[in-house]
């Protein structure tokens, strides 16, 4: 019998769509799961000539062609642990192990250590895309030995998206290196996703569109620089009817998000970096607000609204909203790079940021038009810093700041809330060279603490005695 070239431990959504993605491609696959059930559930509902069920961790060791390779597709935390744990005593130098789900990168540089001095070579695989990419083609950000990608490159790269025929998976770099771009891959889509939530708000609560109008909107806007994946899912989501009901969906969905860390991880690691990804942690912010359902239902009739204002003429809304909305999103773009290259230097990784944004052209959340314009600067100037600082990006603000500014106006003035917007006009602002204030800040720490300060008109550490 052919033996198998791949096992993947763990047959929940993502691992069966993984496992079946790569049956499809002709690779025999071997398919474990803890709990028997689940593998039952996936031979019935979904039987494939090159998926082979295994009950037995150790006969699904025995089943593969050497050097071994197994994708673990659990929980991320702990159950990475216990699953690395149970293969160990089972498989040999060599051996490779993948890790698809959305570890902790520090997690990764740990286990990827402690496993390269037993010989084993380990992978911290970020795979973006849901279930329909995982299934289909997702975009893969493989983390680990450069030499040995090799062997597990042949695999990755088949079940990968392809962007204008190219795979959306590509090395990134040793240890966490993968881990890490899929961390900030899933920052900026929840950077991305506020700003769409907050044009939302910005169409519904100032300019009064109608879900049918959104629809259209998000659909129109789906044909020019905004066109992305979330662009054109928020689209179908505003025509969705309930189950319930003959209305939208949408209207009856609680206004309360979830997170599972990703996005938060972002965030934490940025201020550790020293590098400001404030739209990140912003978004971060309004899901954490969202979750306040009962302080905000009491509080909503405790505080003044703003005296309503005139409703905007909607032509010419829609347009300020989709130049701001894209101005926005250039900064959360840049700020989640910038986070990129200060980790690359950081940890030694020598991240290839045109790639990076070229393997998120298609299969991950992210997705975009805009994708190949960002491959295009990092191609133009490996060592770009900040991707406003690019011709066409720089461009795109120049044309756009005033309509963003418009905009955050008219949801200032209409009490809307738009926190990413908010931080995406401050760091172009500040980014852009305007006084900041530090100088006052300064003077301040040098006054109560003789911190010192530099000054405009000499070099220098200076302290003053302050005479007050
Ligand atoms: C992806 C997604 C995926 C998942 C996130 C959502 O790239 O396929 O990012 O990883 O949807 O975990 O994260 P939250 O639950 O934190 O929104």
């Amino acid at each position: 019998m052919r033996r198998t070239e791949i096992g993947v431990i763990g047959l929940a959504v993502m691992g069966r769509s993984l496992a079946l993605n790569m049956a499809d491609h002709g690779f025999k696959v071997g398919g474990y799961n803890r709990s028997r059930e689940v593998t039952d559930e996936v031979l019935r509902e979904h039987p494939h000539e090159n998926f082979v069920p295994f009950y037995d961790m150790k006969e699904l060791v025995e089943s593969q062609e050497r050097p071994r390779k197994f994708m673990i597709m659990v929980k991320a935390g702990k159950p990475v642990d216990m699953v690395i744990e149970q293969l160990l005593p089972l498989i040999d130098e060599g051996d490779m192990i993948l890790d698809g789900g959305n570890s902790f990168f520090e997690d990764t540089r740990r286990r990827e250590k402690n496993l390269r001095e037993k010989g084993i070579l380990y992978f911290g695989t970020g795979v973006s895309g849901g279930e329909k990419g995982a299934r289909f083609g997702p975009s893969i950000m493989p983390g680990g030995d450069k030499e040995a990608y090799g062997h597990i490159a042949p695999i990755l790269e088949a079940i990968a998206a392809k962007a204008q025929g190219e795979p959306c998976c590509a090395y990134m770099g040793p240890d966490g290196a993968g881990h890490y771009v899929k961390m900030v891959h899933n920052g900026i889509e929840y950077a991305d996703m506020q700003l769409i939530a907050e044009a939302y708000l910005l169409l519904k609560y100032a300019g009064g569109f109608t879900n049918e109008e959104l629809a259209d909107t998000f659909a129109e806007w789906n044909e020019g620089e905004l066109k992305s994946y979330l662009i054109e899912i928020t689209a179908g989501i505003f025509r969705e009817k309930d189950d319930f009901t003959d209305k939208e969906l949408v209207d009856y969905i609680l206004d309360s998000a979830g997170q599972k860390g990703t996005g938060r991880w972002t965030s934490l690691e940025s201020l550790k970096q020293g590098v400001n990804v404030s739209m990140i942690t912003a978004a971060c912010n309004a899901r954490i607000m969202s979750n306040r359902i009962e302080e905000r239902k009491t509080a909503r009739d405790l505080f003044d609204s703003p005296k309503p204002k005139p409703a905007p003429e909607k032509t010419a809304f829609k347009k300020q909203v989709r130049e701001g909305l894209y101005t926005a999103k250039i900064a959360a773009y840049a700020q989640g790079f910038e986070l990129l290259s200060h980790a690359s230097g950081e940890y030694g990784w020598d991240l290839d940021y045109g790639r990076v944004a070229s393997i998120f052209r298609a299969g991950c959340i992210i997705q975009a038009q805009f994708l190949d314009d960002i491959t295009r600067a990092f191609e133009k100037n490996g060592a770009l810093k900040n991707l406003m600082m690019d011709s066409f990006f720089m461009d795109g603000v120049n044309r756009g700041q005033r309509s963003l500014r418009d905009i955050m106006c008219m949801g200032i003035q209409k009490g809307i809330p738009l926190p990413a917007m908010s931080q995406a006009v401050a760091y172009i602002d500040a980014f852009r060279g305007m006084p900041v204030g530090a100088n006052l800040i300064q003077a301040q720490r040098d006054c109560f603490g003789a911190h010192t300060y530099e000054r405009t008109d000499r070099g220098g550490i200076f302290h003053h005695d302050w005479r007050f």
